[in-house]
């Protein structure tokens, strides 16, 4: 973690942190993430990051250099692999969007269709994602989190056994051609964003290297088998595994508000974009932070 990139002229903020009564998230109320943070700042939100899993921040009136420099603060950004949908001056930031100009998608519009973790199809998974709202629907674009801690420590005591020293197949491939059917938000891909996301294998159930909490690691979206079973008993596990991750006690939903940034741990983490009308637009910016090679 990079938390001791120097913060020029940082001085302490007043701020509270304030649980959801819910599985997981807190509100940080009273901090202005457009000013730099210092270290004792820093530290307290961190640690309420490691606690709570998702931060909200409410009305961040901040610039996409100001959401880059805060992200920056927990490790390298990464870069998704459809660079198209960068906003344009700045790689680090995935337009999340469903807004067409032009007759071209301005970004990802159908990002989170499907219940993931952000870039598990990577070696290194991404420890963190941060979302900005800079457009948002009247209705729906609600976000989903699912509590992978708890799915973890409430599986049954079968699924336990059956998943133990095992491990599953990442691939961002899984669902592309079903999702490019459906939506006008997948390009196709070149051979060299093809060789990009090759398939990787990662523990089911991982410890996070922070807090020494285990979880399920596995996602509808990205993983496609268990290693070392037949594919009928993997695919019969996996949906055992999914339908469990996200039970409703298990869940918490982020309704937007005008410029909220939420920042959430893909190490603990899935989420779900529960979807918004056509006709309405929504657009946001997620900046994605390297995570570790899972153990
Ligand atoms: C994502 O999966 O990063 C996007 C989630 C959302 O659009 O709500």
């Amino acid at each position: 973690m990079a938390s001791t990139t120097p913060a020029a002229a940082a001085s302490a903020q007043s701020f509270e942190i304030r649980p959801f009564d819910a599985p997981l998230g807190a509100e940080v109320l009273g901090l202005d993430l457009s000013q730099p943070l210092d270290e004792h700042d820093f530290a307290r939100l961190h640690l309420a990051h490691l606690n709570h899993h998702v931060l909200v921040f409410r009305d961040q009136r901040i610039t996409p250099e100001q959401q880059i420099a805060f992200s920056r603060r927990f490790g390298p950004l990464q870069i998704h692999v459809l660079h198209q949908f960068g906003l344009p001056g700045y790689p680090e930031v995935l337009v999340v969007s469903n807004i067409i100009e032009n007759g071209q998608p301005i970004g990802l519009g159908d990002a989170g269709h499907y219940w993931h973790s952000d870039l598990s199809y990577k070696e290194k998974p991404s420890l963190g994602s941060l979302l900005h709202a800079q457009e948002l629907p009247a209705e729906g674009g609600d976000t989903l989190f699912a509590n992978m801690h708890l799915a973890w420590d409430t599986l049954p005591a079968h699924l336990r056994s059956a998943v133990q020293g095992r491990s599953a197949e990442h691939t961002y491939l899984a669902k592309y051609a079903e999702l490019q059917k459906r939506s006008p938000w997948r390009p196709n891909l070149s051979a060299e964003q093809i060789a990009q996301v090759k398939p990787v294998v990662h523990p089911i159930v991982r410890t996070h290297p922070e807090t020494g909490r285990k979880a399920l690691f596995v996602s509808e979206h990205f993983t496609t088998r268990v290693i070392g079973v037949p594919e009928d008993e993997s695919r019969a596990l996996l949906a055992e595994l999914f339908a469990h991750s996200v039970r409703p006690e298990h869940l918490y939903r982020h309704r937007w508000a005008a410029h909220d940034m939420v920042f959430w741990d893909n190490r603990s983490l899935m989420h779900l974009a529960a979807g918004t009308p056509n006709h309405l637009r929504r657009k946001l910016y997620r900046t994605t932070i390297e995570g570790d090679v899972p153990f």
